[in-house]
């Protein structure tokens, strides 16, 4: 999530300059404003009125504009940013910062900015391995400005290696993480969620009525506090939460797989509706109807992801949360579930069809924990995840 952070992009003179296009769009959707600079090389690549037009707002070019100096000097453009964004830095540019040039908008503003500053190189990949740029490069990382990429692969000059600028998603996730603020800053939080689909076959499989809404809202107030979400989803009818990395899988098996290989992490909750069976012989072509009856489908048990995590002997999570989905005795029930799964907290709900709450925007919660039961009035999701993202916040501390 960028909600709110103000990015100043200085567009460099390259075939990347393109990819700020679509760079600009993915920072805007995920809140954040965009304030672009384009230098003149980087005008020849992308027109000023496409970066305007995706940033909607003005682009800066010239520093001896007389009307910008009057609106808003060089050096309070350079200070009224979260963060400067050089993308694509050029080889010329990653020089003259190097340097502490400033014959230009561009230089000038990185050299007359107090916010951190990021660049994504792209060039040719003779230009990369140069000594000159690679002396350049030490020198900006000794000043404390974050590389990200270039990463290797087929150029647009026809060479191969390394030189392409990093893709504009790798770029926002990397500044996600510099402008993490918030209580759960620097703390890595795993999110299950949705339900899981187990086959019975290619075209059909067992499902359950969770939309995965608790759990995106979950994963949306953590990233907003702060933490580096690993949010692992079955199929869900909402759009996973911005910010956070997604792993998307099917099964219970896969959702298990996922979590592990997510680990190690300070808290996990598990707002996943997942299987407790699968289909034990799935099979591999469609069943088609016989005149011999029904087909007859055996089960078997799907490993328990939370129970997992819970007895986990090393490397537990310092926190556990679990869901308890309950229909009748949410209480009782869920207090029976917290002490045989082995987790910390268990957040119970009663998803009887009348509450509305399986596949609804609300939420009726008790928190089961060590200090008793807490019974949380009805709520929206949202607001039931932001309490929850406190709670952990608070226990994490
Ligand atoms: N859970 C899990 N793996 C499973 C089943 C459940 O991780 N195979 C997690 C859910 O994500 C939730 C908690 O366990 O956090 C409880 O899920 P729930 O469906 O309420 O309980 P069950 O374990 O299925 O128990 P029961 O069928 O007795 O209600």
């Amino acid at each position: 999530m960028l909600n709110g952070k103000r990015i100043l992009l200085i567009i460099g003179g390259g075939i990347a300059a393109f990819k700020a296009l679509d760079l600009i769009r993915r920072l805007r959707e995920r809140g954040a404003s965009v304030t672009p600079v384009l230098t003149q090389a980087g005008s020849e690549f992308v027109t000023p009125l496409s970066v305007s037009a995706l940033a909607g707002m003005k682009v800066y070019r010239d520093l001896f504009d007389l009307t910008d100096e009057a609106e808003m000097g060089h050096i309070q453009l350079s200070r009224s940013a979260d963060l400067v964004l050089v993308a694509p830095a050029t080889a010329d540019l990653m020089a003259k910062m190097a340097q502490g040039m400033a014959n230009d908008l561009a230089s000038t503003l990185l050299l007359a900015t107090d916010t951190p500053v990021m660049i994504a190189p792209a060039m040719n990949v003779r230009m990369w391995d140069h000594p000159a740029t690679q002396r350049n490069l030490a020198t900006l990382r000794a000043d404390g400005i974050t590389v990200i990429g270039p990463n290797d692969g087929d150029m647009a000059c026809g060479e191969f290696g390394p030189g392409r600028m990093a893709e504009p998603l790798e770029i926002v996730a990397a500044l996600e993480g510099a402008l993490r603020a918030g209580p759960l800053a620097g703390k890595r939080v795993l999110v299950t969620s949705g339900p899981t689909h187990e086959p019975i076959d290619p075209v059909r499989y067992i499902a359950n009525r969770s939309s995965g809404a608790q759990g995106t809202a979950l994963g949306a107030a953590l990233a907003a506090s702060g933490a580096e979400v690993v949010f692992v989803t079955g199929p869900a009818d909402v759009a996973p939460p911005a910010g956070v990395q997604v792993v998307r899988v099917q099964t219970a098996q896969q959702m298990l797989e996922a979590v592990q290989a997510a680990l190690p992490c300070d808290a996990a909750v598990f707002a996943a509706a997942v299987a407790d069976w699968r289909v034990a012989s799935a099979s591999d072509r469609k069943l088609k109807k016989t005149r011999d009856g029904m087909p007859k489908l055996d089960f078997a048990e799907n490993p328990d992801i939370l129970a997992t995590v819970s007895q986990m002997t090393q490397g537990r999570p310092a926190l556990v949360v679990g869901f308890a989905a309950e229909t009748n005795d949410v209480v009782e029930n869920a207090t029976a579930k917290r002490k045989r799964k082995g987790c910390d907290w268990i957040v119970a709900n009663d998803v009887s069809p009348e509450t509305g709450i399986m596949g609804g925007t609300e939420n009726a919660v008790h928190l089961v924990s060590d200090a008793g039961v807490e019974d949380w009035p009805r709520m929206g999701k949202d607001a039931v995840a932001q309490e929850l993202a406190a709670r952990i916040a608070a226990a994490l501390e």
